[in-house]
């Protein structure tokens, strides 16, 4: 499993505030689900794995839909190829079924956790600092 805990340290920074604090929140989800998966979903009711799960979706929309913006006017060479990037991971966070997670809830959630660790920190240091370092 790639270990990564979602700790924020400026060697992740893009340089630009507004998507350092987005990346911030993605991280401060990931560790939401990191605690669920911790405590192996003791205390956690289904609603609040949904809700979880919803706010990832939400957020990444947000964020993608923003740093698209930002990339259209930085680099619109490269921004179809980061579009890309982007539609690849929104699909995969689609991908988790609801009724998968409300019946094995811990299940789900390793595999986000470790599909989070693998794709949110290698796309920020690599794809992301790419457009904006
Ligand atoms: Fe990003
Ligand atoms: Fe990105």
């Amino acid at each position: 499993m790639f270990d990564f805990k979602f700790d924020w340290d400026e060697s992740i920074s893009v340089g630009v505030e507004e998507i350092d604090e987005q990346h911030k929140e993605l991280f401060k989800i990931a560790r939401d689900i990191e605690q669920m998966v911790l405590i192996r979903c003791y205390g956690i009711t289904s609603e609040m794995v949904i809700q979880v799960l919803a706010k990832l979706r939400e957020y990444t929309t947000y964020h993608f839909y923003f740093e698209e913006l930002f990339i259209r006017q930085m680099d619109p060479q490269y921004l179809k190829e980061h579009q890309e990037k982007h539609k690849k991971f929104r699909n995969i966070i689609l991908s988790f079924n609801n009724d998968k997670l409300k019946k094995s809830p811990n299940e789900v959630l390793v595999e986000i956790g470790d599909f989070l660790k693998r794709w949110l920190f290698e796309h920020i240091v690599i794809e992301d600092k790419k457009v904006f370092k």
